[in-house]
């Protein structure tokens, strides 16, 4: 037997409009260099985009997400890349699973009280609520070791770690109980001007928002008209409490230009904010000009593209099929 010397890893974001520097910093950067340390998933979870996208754009999210995916390095001869829809594997964990969670927990989950209120009473839909199940059962298919996750979504893989016990102590060790890799800086990025709220793609005033596919001239009059604070005589350094927008513009440059927030205080120590913002949006529009290039390219080859989601979908339902299997056959509709 052959045996698998490398950890799971299983990673995913929803195809649902443009993804952001918040995604690409959160989770995405990650990506390429995962690939050599495990054996990696990436999932582009385009039923959890149904609780909220406008579904007549779906497929070509799909594809622009993907070739988003390459451009950041991820690899379809060391990785899965599969599209959740075409493994209907998960929907049918997805059931079983439903079964084994409890409706006060789904009602505690964070980010449902938040999409709730956003999307308002009357567009809100039971897919909303159930999403972490949905998300949880796309981990435990793959028996996952470990998944990336922002800030924002580690409450979901908790939740996912709770259903899989429960699972499991009634029918033995069926799933492998996954762990979260949170990075230390910029797992969750805020947006810009107003920072004590996540950047989030569905945010109605743009102006919070920088897209990875971004026009660079909109970036900086974006970041120019961020918000920073009132410190006198005005100072540059990390606290996310006292200066939020500070420190939200430092993770992101921290990140884009690979140097330690304390050796990025150090160097700005006595720059105006406005000289800061210039070296944020200069070295952002830098590096997504060099993301964008890469992307163009893959989403020109629809072929190219539409030939990894056929090969992905092949490999995913072989593996998630073992776990359903077993699932199945512990609970006795095998
Ligand atoms: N909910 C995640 C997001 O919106 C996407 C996602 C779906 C996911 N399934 C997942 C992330 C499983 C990690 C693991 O960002």
């Amino acid at each position: 037997m052959l045996i698998n010397p490398k950890p799971i890893l299983f990673s995913a974001v929803q195809p649902s409009g443009n993804l952001t520097i918040g995604n690409y910093i959160g989770t995405m950067r990650h990506w390429s260099s995962m690939q050599d340390k495990y054996e990696c998933l990436y999932c582009i979870a385009d039923l959890h985009a149904l609780t909220t996208i406008n579904k007549k754009k779906i497929k070509n999210s799909i594809l622009d997400t993907l070739a988003l995916y390459l451009a950041c390095g991820v690899d379809p001869n060391k990785s899965i890349i599969f599209v959740q829809s075409q493994v209907h594997q998960h929907s049918q964990l997805n059931w079983v699973l439903s079964c084994f969670s409890q409706f006060n927990e789904l009602s505690r989950m964070t980010q449902f009280k938040i999409k709730k209120t956003q999307n308002c009473i009357k567009n809100s839909n039971v897919g909303l609520f159930n999403y972490p199940i949905l998300m949880a059962s796309d981990i435990l298919l793959y028996q996952t070791n470990f998944v990336p996750v922002g800030k924002d979504q580690k409450q979901h893989l908790e939740l996912t770690c709770n259903i899989a016990n429960r699972f499991n102590l009634s029918y033995g060790n069926i799933f492998t109980i996954p762990k979260p890799i949170i990075s230390r800086n910029g797992s969750k990025i805020m947006s810009l001007l107003d920072p004590s709220k996540k950047m989030s793609k569905s945010d109605p005033n743009k102006n919070n928002v920088i897209f990875l596919l971004e026009e660079v001239s909109s970036i900086f009059f974006k970041i120019k008209h961020c918000i920073t604070d009132s410190e006198n005589p005005p100072k540059i350094y990390y606290n996310t409490h006292k200066k939020s927008g500070i420190s939200n513009l430092l993770e992101i440059l921290s990140t884009i230009t690979n140097k330690e927030i304390k050796i990025l205080e150090k160097e700005l120590n006595g720059v105006l904010y406005s000289e800061f913002k210039n070296i944020v949006s200069d070295n952002l529009s830098k590096f997504l000009l060099n993301l964008q290039k890469s992307y163009v390219n893959y989403r020109n080859d629809e072929f190219f593209l539409n030939t990894i989601i056929s090969n992905g979908a092949i490999q995913a339902r072989l593996k998630s099929e073992e776990t359903l299997k077993k699932v199945y056959s512990a609970i006795g509709i095998d």
